[in-house]
């Protein structure tokens, strides 16, 4: 059996956590595999709503496992507050979910250094999360990080190493702190994570893969955070498109099987970067309010543009994209016109191709269609889709190549339409 892997296509918030509950049923494994807290995946149903950072998405359907994979970056205090939260209605996690011994942890000085960091870029900040995944993933990469196996022998020691190194940087960046405080709350976590099988992932994922089992890769962040392909260095610090579910869980490339891409009829943007399409009009006003554009945690105010298809078509051809599911269609029910991106100028010169960086120079070319003008929210099958979402649709399609396999026409579960003679189904 194969690994399916659920993407964002965009800079985040695309809908991936909803879709993956909805994906669930048809699993017996979710992962996630790369991001850490600076993740916020919504999901709600029957009039409960739910926002998941570093559990996966599928631990509401039944007793799915669900795993934080090695890929992933894991912060105990938060790791705790999110279980405490989810075992409140009396449910026991530890049967269900499971951290890999290579997941690597986020100390409370990764989150100050994040934040001390942010400081120092002043203007030219990033606008992170403020998580710490920033230095969390330095630590990693220069091979200085502490692993989830590592709480197994001599942890104390290699904590204290690791905090003294950062403490040097943090007194440079005159940085003021309370770490007994943070401390406190942090190694209350580590107990919480102890709670918890801790798993050598990749034979697991090996092992469940050669017994039948299906797994969903669940992606955090989009595309276009992407440390390599992603609007540098207005990004994230992981690779968050489809090779990274493979380097994040320990599978083949071979054994990827769908690769579904999750974009919003139009798109949104937190913190700071390039943003070609983004309106500061009140058409922009009028998507934020009608998409509740606000974070799911920090609750910053998000971005809102149309949608990008020059920088949708890299994604797709970045992350071999086998299926696309659009979201919060119903966002733009109420629109005349709908506007979509389909080239760059660039000094004069017009372009498809997704260029070096997109800079103040990037100005998008767009095309016009007609808003459909109809409430969408309680379709229930696409033989109701009006015509003019169709011509919507069938134009994204025909300018991506991959055909729209779910719709998304509100925040429920429910509110989910799987397409089975859509136009482009030939
Ligand atoms: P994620 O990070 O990709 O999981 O997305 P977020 O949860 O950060 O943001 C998506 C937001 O849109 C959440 O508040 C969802 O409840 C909401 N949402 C998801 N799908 C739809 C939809 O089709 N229509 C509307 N109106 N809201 C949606
Ligand atoms: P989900 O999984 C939207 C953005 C931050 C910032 C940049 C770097 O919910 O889609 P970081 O804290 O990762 O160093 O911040 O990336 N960012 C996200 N934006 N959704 C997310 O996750 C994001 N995770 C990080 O706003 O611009
Ligand atoms: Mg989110």
């Amino acid at each position: 059996m194969s690994v399916d892997v659920l993407l964002g296509l965009q800079w985040g918030d695309e809908g991936k956590g909803k879709i993956v509950d909805v994906l669930t049923p048809g699993y017996d494994i979710i992962a996630r595999f790369q991001g850490g807290p600076n993740a916020g995946h919504t999901l709600e149903f029957k009039g409960e709503k739910y926002v998941l950072r570093s559990v996966p998405s599928g631990i509401f359907q039944g007793e799915k496992i669900n795993i934080i994979g090695n890929g992933a970056v894991l912060d105990p205090e938060l790791f705790k507050a999110e279980v405490e939260a989810l075992e409140a209605s009396g449910r026991d996690l530890s049967k269900q979910l499971y951290i890999s011994r290579k997941a690597h942890l986020i100390l409370p000085t990764h989150r100050l250094l994040d934040l001390a960091g942010e400081a120092q870029k002043g203007s030219g900040k990033i606008g992170t999360t403020g998580k710490g995944i920033g230095p969390a993933y330095t630590d990693k990469i220069s091979r200085n990080g502490l692993r989830i196996g590592d709480l197994e022998h001599n942890f104390e020691i290699k904590y204290k190493e690791a905090v003294a190194r950062h403490e040097i940087l943090l007194q440079q960046m005159n940085c003021e702190y309370d770490l007994a405080a943070l401390e406190k709350e942090w190694f209350a976590g580590i107990e919480c994570i102890k709670r918890f099988q801790r798993i050598d992932s990749e034979h697991f994922f090996n092992r469940a893969l050669q017994n039948g089992k299906k797994v969903l890769a669940e992606g955090a962040q989009g595309a276009m955070l992407d440390i390599d392909f992603g609007s540098y260095p207005f990004v994230t610090s992981s690779n968050t498109v489809c090779a990274s579910a493979c380097t994040g869980l320990g599978v083949s490339p071979s054994k990827i099987g769908k690769v579904y891409g999750i974009f919003k009829a139009y798109c949104t943007r937190v913190g700071s970067g390039p943003f070609p399409t983004e309106l500061f009009d009140d058409t922009g006003q009028k998507i934020r309010n009608l998409g509740c554009e606000y974070g799911s945690v920090t609750g910053r105010s998000r971005r809102c543009g149309w949608i990008d298809l020059v920088a949708l078509r890299y994604a797709v051809m970045i992350n071999g994209i086998t299926d696309l599911i659009m979201m919060k269609s119903d966002v733009l029910d109420d629109f005349e016109t709908i506007k979509a991106c389909v080239a760059y100028n660039v000094n004069g010169v017009e372009s498809k191709d997704f260029p070096f960086e997109i800079n103040d120079s990037v100005k998008p070319v767009y095309v016009e269609l007609s808003g459909w003008k109809t409430d969408m929210t309680k379709m229930q099958s696409e033989n109701e889709f009006p015509e003019k979402f169709n011509a919507y649709m069938a134009f994204l399609e025909k300018t991506l190549g991959v055909n729209i396999k779910i719709v998304s026409v509100g925040p429920d579960r429910e509110q989910t339409i799987v397409r089975y003679n859509g136009i482009s189904h030939q």
